[in-house]
């Protein structure tokens, strides 16, 4: 049977109330709190302040390695299931931090849609703008929570066209917020012609909800001194007449975000975006694969890896892959098909994570996130199928930004750390780089601070002090082509070569000069400064 509006198959209902998502913020916007509520809302906690876990990018060095040696919560805050409403929701976690943009941008390739936060001071700030310009790569839908409403907050309409600006998104009032700062008494709800007034005295208590018959019932009069009612008058007319009114359609092609004002800290205008989520997000969507799509509703079972984290329990080296069911229904103990290396894998302790508990997952639809502990056979990007040979695309590395060379603080300790920045690069924290000539290897990140917490790592985890010393490169780009030209190429261009942790070859330099010299005198290679992780 077809939908009769995305003209796709209607699914199985237990796929049908998934709701998977991301929270994408800049640091400070409120994302922990937001979090910290759904889940309170969601039953997976009893009360507030049960997630430590702070925005990433306020943390020292020293946070994130207490964090990191905490590590069953922050694993645990990486995917969160709970139950709302008649739906699942699973959120998973966006790190926060600009270093950790790759990552990011692998958890979004996981969710079907993202709640984009703001603070109703500051407006769009630069990490939002990035981490939303990720999503649009992704026609991902995106949800908008204009948050701290109960502080002094720009004018409403200001915050909007500021989003409609730099976004180039189309916005509509989903609620409209009455009075700022110390005024602030709620908000009006467009969509179902409701008041919604927030509680001050107590934080976690629910606004208490009115039912209104539009803008003119005179039971607006007994909740709403008049000049502030006047003034929602006036703004809500302006606002219907000026701003586009909610198309569910445009919202699921990632074209039109309706935005909640609300405050998190308060419970204010939470459950309202929770309810949005529900409504107007994506149902599991259909997933980007070679030789062809997967749909969810398929009942063979596929899923893929988006995410790994090593050495949870650094006695046992054993690592979590996280996986996005991309279709069927999952039981536990199945035997799903590795398709990188075509063996066969029991799954018999799939991990869910629900808040800071993990419990054994013993079944997952398409659009869950479990999480397979493995001893190092599953990587980012790698498939999962009950045979087929189907490999999940658009996961991407991106060449790094930043080299070093890495070495052991014990030159007969080699072996151990080229163990350990293997263990590193196959979970994502750096591209760790072999040069064709000389010893030692060089390590790539993204952002800066991912050399301190792998040198910390590297100490914690396996007792290996290392040295971060200055590359002579500053460039790194994959060379493709075929493996005569690659060869050839790799041959007469030595040391610049470096071979990367899935063995592929790559150039390495620090001039554009160099680059812009390849590209001339090489024209069966091509250098690129991404490539599909597989
Ligand atoms: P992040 O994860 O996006 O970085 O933000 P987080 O939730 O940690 O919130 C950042 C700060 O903003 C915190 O204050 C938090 O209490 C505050 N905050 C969150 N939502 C609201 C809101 O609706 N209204 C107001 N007024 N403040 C809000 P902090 O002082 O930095 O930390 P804390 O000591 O309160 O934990």
């Amino acid at each position: 049977m077809l939908d009769t509006a995305s003209n796709r198959p209607v699914l199985p209902p237990e796929i049908a109330r998934r709701r998977t998502f991301a929270i994408i913020s800049h640091p400070d916007a409120g994302k922990t709190t937001l979090t910290e509520k759904f889940l309170l809302y969601g039953g997976a906690i009893q009360m507030a302040g049960q997630v430590r876990a702070k925005g990433e990018a306020r943390r020292t060095r020293s946070d994130f390695m207490k964090m990191e040696q905490d590590r069953g919560i922050s694993v645990s805050a990486s995917a969160m299931s709970f139950d709302f409403d008649k739906y699942r929701f699973n959120l998973v976690d966006t790190p926060g931090h600009s270093d950790f943009s790759e990552d990011t941008y692998r958890t979004l390739t996981a969710v079907d849609a993202a709640v984009m936060v703001i603070d109703g001071a500051k407006g769009v700030e630069s990490q939002t703008q990035k981490l939303f310009e990720v999503c649009r790569l992704r026609d991902l839908p995106i949800l908008t929570f204009c948050n701290k409403m109960d502080r002094e907050s720009r004018d409403t309409f200001d915050i909007i066209d500021e989003i409609q600006e730099n976004l180039a998104i189309d916005v509509t009032p989903a609620s409209w917020p009455i009075g700022v700062g110390r005024d602030f008494l709620g908000c009006y709800d467009l969509l179902n012609d409701r008041l919604e007034l927030m509680d001050r005295a107590d934080r976690n208590k629910v606004a208490e909800s009115v039912n209104i018959e539009g803008l003119d019932d005179p039971l607006l009069e007994k909740h709403i001194p008049a000049d502030l009612l006047a003034q929602l008058r006036e703004e809500v007319e302006m606002a219907r007449e000026l701003l586009p009114t909610l198309v569910p359609q445009s919202v699921l092609e990632g074209h039109m975000t309706p935005i909640w004002f609300g405050s998190a800290i308060n419970s204010f205008g939470v459950k309202e975006l929770m309810k949005g989520i529900g409504k107007y997000g994506p149902e599991p969507q259909v997933q980007r694969a070679e030789p062809r799509e997967i749909s969810p509703e398929e009942a063979k079972v596929s899923g893929f890896v988006f995410k790994v984290q090593a050495n949870m329990d650094p006695k046992h080296r054993d690592r979590v892959a996280f996986v996005r069911m991309a279709s069927g229904h999952f039981h536990r103990g199945m035997k799903l098909t590795h398709v990188r290396t075509k063996k066969p894998m029991a799954i018999s302790n799939p991990v869910l994570f629900l808040a800071a508990d993990r419990e054994l997952a013993e079944e997952a639809w398409a659009g869950d996130i479990i999480g397979i502990p493995n001893h190092g056979q599953l990587r980012i990007g790698d498939t999962l199928t009950e045979g087929e040979a189907l490999r999940v695309t658009g996961i991407p590395s991106f060449a790094p930004e930043l080299l070093q060379n890495v070495r052991a603080g014990d030159p007969m300790k080699a072996k151990h750390l080229e163990k350990a920045l293997m263990q590193f690069a196959e979970e994502g924290a750096a591209k760790v780089f072999k040069p064709m000539i000389g010893a030692g290897f060089i390590v790539g990140v993204v952002g800066a601070l991912q050399f301190e917490v792998l040198g910390s790592r590297i100490e914690l985890e396996y007792g290996l002090p290392v040295r971060f010393e200055q590359s002579q490169f500053t460039s790194a780009r994959w060379v493709h082509g075929t493996k005569d030209a690659v060869e050839k190429f790799a041959q007469a261009n030595k040391q610049h070569i470096s071979y990367d942790n899935d063995g592929d070859v790559v150039f390495m330099t620090r001039l554009q000069w160099d680059i812009d010299r390849v590209v001339r005198d090489y024209p069966e290679i091509k250098l690129s400064a991404t490539k599909e992780m597989m």
